[in-house]
């Protein structure tokens, strides 16, 4: 596994620019820089923090990056892959992060500055994370969380993440899954995390969803770094380019399963938010539609009602 940024040089990183306690400085243009970037100090002091305690062994290339977050690869203590995602302090999503906190009990009495709102918020995907899978929803196992810093379960294997649904050309998805049994088992998911975790997603679609068992199937057909086969996130960073996809096979590695994980719950509420319902129809909205393009024939009331009753 190419690891492109070990945490010694991390270490290196932070050693080379702490200042002594009582003596750090204002905030000046040397800050201006690094504001592009997420390793700006405190979340490199994060992440020293949790190579310090074991939870991190190395951190490995971008997988993902999006306006409010970069997803990294890393690897843990005891060897297992994880995904980190480090939410970027200069968000544009900022106001409206502040929004969905203000609206949120359990985050009543914060302080409204950048860095302890998106602290909040990233505590508030960990948090959200960890109800979901406790009401036994599939999704990324949630493992620690400091400041900025989500450390998760990573969903793919060897650094290359599981497509998301969307990125699964059509006659695949079909030749692999029967279109209703994969419908039906997604929907559970939401009516689980209505009905056992008291939550909705509020950002649900094929986006939001990544086939886990792609990638293992193609490790297992060819042996090696699916490098020839996957298909690229359309967001990939630069410098993350893989060469162009050639097609997943379809009806291989039989033995491993493909399983939809949900993930991205940063905006993900309670029941009894004002706008919860609404959100709920949204997320029930967006995986019809993506389904009937496909073929099947579902009505928003009739899934509403399966989810609510
Ligand atoms: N746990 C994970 N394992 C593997 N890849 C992940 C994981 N979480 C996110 N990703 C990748 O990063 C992308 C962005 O993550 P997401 O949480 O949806 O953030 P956002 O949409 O807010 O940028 C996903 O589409 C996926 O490709
Ligand atoms: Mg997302």
């Amino acid at each position: 596994m190419a690891e492109k940024e070990g945490l010694f040089e991390i270490e290196k990183w932070v050693s080379e620019r702490q200042l002594p306690k009582g003596k750090r400085r204002k905030k000046d243009y040397r800050d201006r820089k690094t504001e592009q970037y997420v390793f700006d100090i405190p979340t490199l002091e994060t992440l020293y923090k949790f190579s310090k305690k074991g939870i991190l062994k190395a951190l490995g290339g971008p997988v993902s990056q999006g306006k409010e977050s970069v997803i990294f690869h890393a690897v843990g203590g005891e060897g297992e892959e994880l995904a980190i995602k480090l939410y970027k302090i200069h968000t544009a999503h900022f106001n409206a992060m502040l929004d969905y906190i203000i609206g949120d009990p359990r985050f009543e009495e914060i302080k409204k500055d950048r860095r302890s709102v998106i602290s909040v918020w990233a505590r508030k995907e960990f948090k959200n994370l960890k109800r979901a899978s406790d009401a036994g929803v599939r999704v990324p196992k949630p493992i620690a969380c400091d400041k900025n810093v989500l450390i998760m379960e990573f969903i793919g294997k060897e650094g290359i993440p599981a497509p998301r649904m969307r990125d699964i050309p059509v006659d695949i998805l079909k030749a692999d899954c029967e279109l209703e049994e994969l419908f039906i088992r997604i929907l559970s998911a939401i009516k689980t995390l209505y009905e056992k975790g008291r939550m909705v997603h509020a950002d649900l679609s094929e986006f939001n969803i990544l086939m886990k068992g792609y990638v293992e199937r193609e490790f297992e057909m060819w042996g090696s770094a699916p490098s020839r086969a996957l298909p690229v996130p359309p967001q990939a960073p630069e410098g993350l380019s893989r060469k162009p996809r050639r097609g997943l096979a379809a009806n291989t590695g039989a033995g491993i399963e493909i399983e939809p994980v949900i993930i991205d719950m940063g905006q993900s509420l309670l029941v009894n938010h004002p706008h919860a319902d609404e959100f709920l129809l949204r997320d029930v909205r967006n995986i019809i539609i993506f389904f009937n393009k496909l073929g099947l024939t579902h009505s928003e009331d009739e899934i509403m009602r399966m989810v609510k009753s």
